[in-house]
């Protein structure tokens, strides 16, 4: 049997590297699991029990309780919870407790998908393909203001800009796991790609790292 083919996709926010998961996990027939959902379920939990997302000690306990079917909820997806998300994951402890989830997902006999800030870095740094997904600030601004908008949330595209452009600098900038690409990652600027071609794109990278 061949090796586990382990994909690691990180990038910034709406960078695209959710939709490019999905497809490339779709086409080799391979598990994908979008990683920024479990950040987003840990800062629900707490919300919904009325906690503070400042209380770290709260944050931690959130996390190591998560339960898998908490991913499913719909609210996850609203724009705050990005934001709420980004909070509670510079929290070393919050890290520690989704970092074991992770782990055994990626270790699938066949491989798995995993999109996220740290997956080529620290979930999966022995990955056999590493993606760093990135597109001008401007363009994800304009990317997650037309998702959001055929989703029905009403929102102000300098307002989705001032969003992401705080979150890229919290995510960048944390002690613990920061955002950044891995050395060995191939860098995949989609600023002007359409998911086609970024698929394309992508596909090329995996299917080169299939050959060796
Ligand atoms: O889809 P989008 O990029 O807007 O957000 P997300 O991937 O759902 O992630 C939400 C937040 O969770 C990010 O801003 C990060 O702070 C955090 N996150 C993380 O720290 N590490 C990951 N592997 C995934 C998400
Ligand atoms: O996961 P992440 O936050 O990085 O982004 P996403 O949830 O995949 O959302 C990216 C949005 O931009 C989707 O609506 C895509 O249709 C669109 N898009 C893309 O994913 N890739 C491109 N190269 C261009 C646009």
């Amino acid at each position: 049997m061949s090796a586990p083919m382990v994909i690691a996709i990180d990038g910034p926010a709406a960078s695209g590297k959710g939709t490019l998961a999905k497809r490339l996990a779709e086409h080799y027939g391979l598990p994908h699991l979008d990683t920024g959902l479990l950040y987003r379920a840990v800062a629900r939990s707490m919300l919904d029990a009325g906690l503070s997302l400042d209380d770290e000690s709260a944050a931690a306990r959130a996390a190591a309780s998560l339960i898998a079917d908490k991913l499913a909820d719909p609210r996850l997806r609203e724009r705050a919870m990005g934001e709420a998300a980004s909070r509670i994951s510079a929290v070393p402890a919050v890290r520690s407790a989704l970092l074991a989830w992770q782990q055994r997902f990626a270790a699938n006999a066949v491989g798995a998908v995993l999109d996220g800030r740290d997956i080529g870095t620290v979930v999966c740094p022995h990955a056999r393909v590493k993606l760093f997904i990135t597109a001008s600030a401007e363009e994800r601004a304009r990317r997650r203001h037309r998702e959001l908008t055929l989703r029905g949330e009403e929102t102000i595209f300098a307002a989705i800009l001032a969003d992401i452009e705080a979150r890229d600098a919290r995510d960048a900038s944390r002690a613990t796991a920061p955002l950044r690409a891995a050395e060995d990652a191939t860098v995949l600027d989609t600023t002007e790609l359409d998911p086609d071609e970024a698929f394309a794109a992508a596909k090329q990278v995996v299917d080169g790292a299939r050959a060796h």
